[in-house]
Formats: structure tokens, sequence, C-alpha cells
């Protein structure tokens, strides 16, 4: 029987509305529950936080974690890992929620696995890359910060004629290059998931150039390509004078969106709910309104990404 519960996290928006979902849920169960703080690492430390209704007040409205977070490089070895378990045994720990992206769910996933704790996982992560998972918290408001940055920037490339390349995140995945290229009416984006072809891209800003067309923004998703290579090209094969800019970890702060505030609290409270269900090494996901468990094995596994259709679309419509 669960009678008290960690619950880990990673950093984006929408983390907090799911950690305050996940603790108002636990408590309204009568369950006990302790946030670790600063991810695996708390937890092989032994850092851990007693959680109460009023302990998340205020911040279903906050980006980032309460909890903080890390990179754990020890959660890596099995030193770390019986450490962490001697942690959840000596607290008493009946069951973890972990929220966050691939590490995190591949760390839940071991944990579950190899030694039987009982696990659930809360996708989170701005590169919207976990497997099955059509919403990441965190991604909406990703694309939504990216794009505020890129209409400012559109005004100068627009004032002053110049041309653009926006560098944006998303490690090895196109998803916030794509959105925001589409919703921000980008001349064109360079995709980890197809090929591209810097005399191509040059030959059309010379066709455009000849008739009058004197501004451009170029998304450069940072899993492809690095924007100052990139503009360095588009000057030397144009002649045109090219400006980057590199929006970096700007993207995963900032006040989470009504969408990812209400997918958090969704996604959390369902998740605590899936556990006392008895569902174990599997992730919570929303698909079409409904909650959906998705094995953490399946989750965890390379995501294909197809953006052939919205790709033609930004060209047509550029
Ligand atoms: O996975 C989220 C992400 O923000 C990626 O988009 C990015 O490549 C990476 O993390 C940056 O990692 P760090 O914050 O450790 O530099």
């Amino acid at each position: 029987m669960i009678k008290r519960l960690g619950v880990i996290t990673r950093d984006c928006a929408g983390v907090n509305a799911a950690l305050r979902a996940v603790v108002r849920t636990a408590v309204s169960h009568g369950l006990e529950i302790y946030g670790i703080i600063r991810g695996y690492d708390g937890l092989i430390d032994g850092n851990l936080r007693h959680l109460d209704r009023r302990s998340v007040s205020g911040i279903i409205n906050v980006g980032g974690t309460i909890l903080k977070s890390a990179r754990s490089e020890r959660f890596l070895t099995e030193e770390g890992q019986l450490q962490a378990l001697k942690t959840i045994e000596e607290n008493k720990l009946d069951g973890l929620i972990v929220i966050g992206g691939n590490g995190s769910l591949s760390g839940a996933h071991l944990l579950a696995s190899k030694y039987g704790i009982k696990v659930i996982g809360v996708p989170a992560t701005i590169d919207n890359d976990v497997n099955m998972v059509e919403h990441c918290l965190g991604a909406d408001t990703a694309v939504n910060v990216a794009l505020d940055a890129l209409d400012k920037i559109r005004d100068t490339a627009t004032s002053l004629e110049r041309i653009f390349v926006v560098e944006v995140m998303g490690r090895d995945y196109g998803y916030i290059a794509m959105k925001v290229a589409l919703a921000g009416g980008c001349e064109d984006v360079i995709l980890p998931e197809q090929d591209f072809d810097l005399n191509e891209i040059c030959q059309e800003i010379q066709a455009g150039n000849a008739q009058g067309k004197v501004s451009w923004i170029v998304i450069v998703a940072e899993g492809k390509a690095k924007a100052q290579d990139v503009a360095t090209a588009i000057t030397l094969l144009t002649g045109l004078e090219t400006r980057i800019v590199v929006l970096g970890h700007i993207q995963r702060g900032g006040r989470p969106t009504a969408f990812d505030r209400i997918l958090g609290s969704k996604l959390g409270s369902a998740a605590v709910e899936a556990l006392l269900s008895g569902e174990t090494d599997k992730c919570v996901a929303l698909k079409d309104e409904k909650i959906e468990l998705i094995p953490l094995e399946i989750a965890i596994q390379p995501k294909k990404l197809i953006f052939e259709h919205e790709y033609r679309l930004l060209k047509l419509l550029s």
C-alpha cells in the first residue's frame, strides 16, 4: 500500500504546476509527500523536503522548478543508484513521481525495471521529444517565448532590411524550430529531421532580393547547425549582410502558458492516481483530452518527428 511518495523534477515551464498538482492530489488521498531537492543528486544525498498543500502555493505561474534540478552524473553509476535506493528505503518512500525529459524518465525506468521501485513519469521537456507523447510540459511555453523574441527581431529585420539567422534550442529535435518558424512567418528553417541546401537558400534570397525583398529570418535548430556558420555562409554566397541571434536558455524559463499550466495540472494529478491504482514504470500523457499511460521503456526510445507538411506550408506562405 502506498503511504509515502517522493517527487523529483527537472526544470522547465509547467513543472511547478505539475508539482502543485502532484502534492495536492497526494495530500487529498491522505498520502505523505516529499520533494527531492536537485533531482537524482538529491535522491543520492538524501536531500528531501516534506511538502504540504501550502508549500506549493503561488507556484502555478512560476517557471523552472522550486525543487531545483541537476544533471546527475553520479546516478549513472551503480554506486549512485544504490545510494539512491538507500534513501528511498530509509525514508520509506513507497513510490516516486519523476517529472522530466528523456534523461529523467530513463532514470525512472531504471529504478522501476532494475530495482523494483514503483515509479510514474510526467514528460516535461522543451524539446518535446518523449516518444509517443504529443505534448511534453514546457514545449508550448518555449515556443511562445522564442516567438516573442522573434517578433522583436523581425521589427529590426524589417526596418534595417537585414537577414537574421536565429538559433533555437531543441537538442537533436526540430520541434521548437519548426513551430517558431511557422508561427513567426519565417522565410526558412533548418531542421535536424531533414536535409538542407545552403546554396538553395541563398539562391532564393538572391532571387527575392532581385525582386525587392529585403529582409529574411532563417531559423536554425541547434541540433543541426550553428547560426554563426549559416550566417557566414549566406554572406559569403550572397554578399548580403547578416546578423545572428542565439536564443539559448531564455526558452526554458519564463511564465508557463495557460496550456502548460493546465497540462501540468492534469498530468501531475493523473500521475498520483496512476501510482495509487497500481501502475508503475509508465508515464502519463494527454491524448484527445484523455489520460494515457505509456510504458517508460517505449517513452524513452527516440521519437520520430515529421515536419514535411509544415515545412511545405512554411515555404508556400513565406
Ligand atoms: O533538453 C532541454 C535543453 O534545454 C535542450 O534544448 C538543450 O540542448 C539542453 O537542454 C541544454 O542543456 P543545459 O541546460 O544543460 O546546457
